[in-house]
């Protein structure tokens, strides 16, 4: 027998413990697959999803990891007089649609808002939390993105227009927990990915929340200046992210065109050293053979899947040259130097700094080549680019 408050005590610590453990199991490694929001927008159909499931399968994507196949905003159509909600004139039939993606080896994922209405203003889960959870259940829904959207209004109301004051923050917080709640009742296990931007260090609290992934910044677009504002400003919260929990700097736009093949590599190592989901936002049946290899180059995508699950950080900005590395189970580590600068530049750094032991084992990633050892090395990094180096002992 214990004690009432140590028996409190002794429940909520098995709660978190098993919270942690779902967590976990659910997202062991940060989740990889192709979210059709960067490429379709609202416009997406059951055709789209179905054809990128395809793709996936015959580009080799689905070997090489990538496993989500998640539907963002626009998929939504009216409730029912029950409450029910069903998808759009554009996804005739989810649950078949669910059926179509599972039978390629691959999972589905779907998006709302805890507001009335989500960014793209179509029908949010406001008031219907459970009655959607379980509607996401029955259809074989595996991912779900929780957007704040509408709920912001909300929010500001709440906080007399400061959405992180304490009465907003408590609101916002209950609102993720309730889906978070309405998932774990449905006993599917559904990936929880919450999306408020980063607003109030959502890295802090996201992980209680039962979240497996939270955003930590506002959208990416195609274009190297926001996602290198983007992705070098994750510096400092490699301690958040862990198996289970992990920091979301938004998705991919590798092959939408927008950047040269220097910068989507920029893009994808800076990710990986995040150990960021790697969820692609091209149209995955009409790319280019040089954005594939981006995102199927299995060194890459080693380091963002690394078991021990850690995110990199940055070791030291000099100018526009930064260096950011990332500790890897077997005492690996990934090294990535940058020129976020506007001409070509010789780097060069002493590997003893950064903690490479004499005579190992040195991959140059995007090169697909080793290079011999030595002390200090000197690249050339082109312009917005990056040498990624594998290390192992
Ligand atoms: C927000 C999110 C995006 C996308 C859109 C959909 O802007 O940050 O990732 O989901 O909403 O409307």
């Amino acid at each position: 027998m214990c004690l009432p408050r140590k028996c409190l005590a002794l429940v909520s610590l098995l709660f978190l413990g098993f919270v942690v453990m779902a967590q976990t199991t659910l997202a062991p490694t940060p989740p990889m697959g192709w979210n059709s929001w960067n490429h379709f927008y609202q416009h997406v159909t059951d055709a789209d999803v179905r054809a990128a499931a395809d793709a996936m399968v015959a580009n080799g994507m689905r070997d090489a990891g990538y496993v989500y196949v998640n539907i963002d905003d626009g998929w939504q159509g009216t409730r029912r007089a029950d409450g029910t909600l069903q998808s759009n004139e554009r996804f005739p039939d989810m649950k078949a649609l669910a059926d179509y993606v599972h039978a390629r080896g691959l999972k589905l994922g779907i998006y709302s808002s805890p507001g009335p209405k989500t960014c793209a203003k179509f029908e949010g889960s406001y008031g219907h939390e459970a009655q959607d959870a379980q509607t996401y259940a029955a259809w074989g829904i595996d991912y779900l993105k929780y957007d704040l959207c509408s709920f912001g209004e909300i929010l500001s109301k709440a906080g007399k227009g400061d959405q992180a004051a304490p009465a907003a923050f408590a609101l916002q917080q209950e609102a993720y927990r309730k889906m978070h709640d309405a998932l774990v009742a449905t006993s599917r296990p559904i990936v929880f990915s919450l999306c408020q931007y980063g607003m109030s260090n959502v890295w802090e609290w996201g992980p209680g929340l039962g979240g497996n992934l939270w955003r930590t910044t506002g959208d990416i677009s195609d274009k190297y200046d926001r996602m290198a504002l983007i992705g070098f400003s994750q510096a400092g919260l490699s301690r958040f992210a862990g198996p289970g929990h992990w920091n979301d700097p938004d998705m991919l736009e590798v092959g939408n065109g927008g950047m040269t093949l220097d910068e989507y590599r920029t893009h994808m190592s800076l990710w990986a050293i995040l150990a960021a989901p790697l969820l692609a936002g091209n149209d995955l049946s009409h790319m280019k053979p040089e954005h594939l290899a981006i995102l199927e180059n299995k060194d890459v995508i080693a380091i963002d899947q690394d078991s021990l699950g850690r995110q990199g950080d940055r070791i030291s900005a000099l100018g526009p040259y930064e260096i950011w590395t990332k500790p890897m189970a077997h005492n690996r580590i990934a090294i990535a130097l940058f020129n976020r600068g506007e001409l070509a530049h010789t780097l060069r750094v002493d590997l003893r700094q950064l903690g490479v032991p004499p005579a190992a084992h040195i991959r140059n990633v995007w090169a697909g080549a080793d290079l011999p050892y030595s002390k200090t090395i000197d690249p050339m990094i082109p312009k917005h680019g990056v040498v990624l180096l594998l290390v192992s002992r």
